[in-house]
């Protein structure tokens, strides 16, 4: 792979990304924890809101998990939010607030696993380590014409390649060139530039092969309960499990509905589960404000579905 050509083109054609426009350590690694699971243009606008709320480390290790979860909130996978907290708490202890340089100390930190560290350790302090995500997977299997390349196919790939003196832009490089010119399932190869070494050029839909992930599907009833003001009742959910620390209305599996009316039934998605969740409501209880505490995109959903907040999108 011609490195000079994929570095010059990433000069290029990089987006200004904020963390890209105007870096720092803090702000990349938010950067790097959102877009693990979420799309760019709204991981942009979280980065965003949370850098505003939370402009350094030690902002955070201040403030209440419950403040930073009311931020997360439609972002989804909390325990990215519960777990950069705790980070937060234990950078400030361990090493006064700043944020470790290397790789093998970064790796040690809550929520952060070897993409995490890579990223960080190379895009803010220069540290020689290959990122590997999806899309230097894709990349790598493109290059190489492998369906279905192994962690270790990946990472000596990206060991090979990457570029010593530039650890942070190659890595960039790599994942850029992944997300808008070798994409899953457009790739636009007339304007690779690395298509001369790529050997999956004549098939490079069917690489790499996608791993098939098999969602559960699961049943669950929620009941909302109304009080006499208009305000639903809603409990913070456990510190473990789905949705963990967020606040909803009673939902479980096995949940006795009878003299609740139903609303109407909502499916929704997570990344391995299918959720089919029946509502239905109820007078009574002791209701909150809902804007007052962080619920999941599913509750907000639900409450929408019984009008006791403003639907969402
Ligand atoms: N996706 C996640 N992190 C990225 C980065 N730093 N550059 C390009 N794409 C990314």
């Amino acid at each position: 792979m011609n490195q000079e050509a994929l570095l010059a083109w990433y000069e290029r054609n990089k987006r200004p990304l904020p963390w890209r426009l105007d870096p720092s350590p803090w702000s990349i690694l938010l950067s790097e924890i959102l877009l693990q699971q979420t799309q760019m243009e709204r991981g942009i606008e979280y980065h965003e809101r949370l850098l505003k709320r939370f402009p350094t480390l030690s902002s955070m290790a201040e403030s209440s998990v419950d403040d930073v979860l009311l931020l997360w909130q439609g972002a989804g996978y909390y325990s990215r939010a519960r777990r950069l907290h705790a980070l937060s708490i234990e950078v400030v202890e361990a090493y006064g607030g700043v944020l470790p340089k290397t790789y093998e100390e970064l790796l040690k930190l809550p929520g952060i696993g070897p993409y995490t560290a890579a990223a960080v350790a190379s895009i803010a302090f220069s540290e020689p380590v290959a990122c590997v995500d999806g899309n230097v997977r894709r990349v790598m299997a493109r290059q190489s014409n492998q369906e279905e390349p192994t962690a270790n196919d990946v990472q000596r790939f990206a060991d090979k390649h990457l570029v010593i003196d530039s650890p942070g832009e190659w890595n960039q490089a790599m994942m850029e060139l992944g997300a808008l010119v070798c994409k899953p399932r457009n790739p636009i190869c007339d304007q690779c530039p690395v298509s001369e070494t790529c050997n999956g050029r004549t098939r490079p839909h069917e690489l790499p092969r996608p791993k098939t992930t098999k969602k559960t599907t699961v049943e669950y009833n929620c009941i909302v309960r109304i009080d006499e003001n208009g305000a639903p009742e809603l409990q913070q959910r456990p510190q473990t499990g789905l949705f963990a620390g967020l606040w909803g209305p009673e939902m479980a599996t096995d949940l006795e509905t009878n003299g609740c009316e139903f609303v109407g039934t909502i499916r929704h998605l997570l990344s391995h589960r299918e959720m089919i969740v029946s509502v239905w409501k109820t007078v009574g209880g002791n209701g909150i404000d809902p804007l007052s505490v962080a619920l999941s995109s599913l509750d907000r959903r639900i409450l929408g579905l019984v009008g006791v907040i403003d639907d969402v999108p």
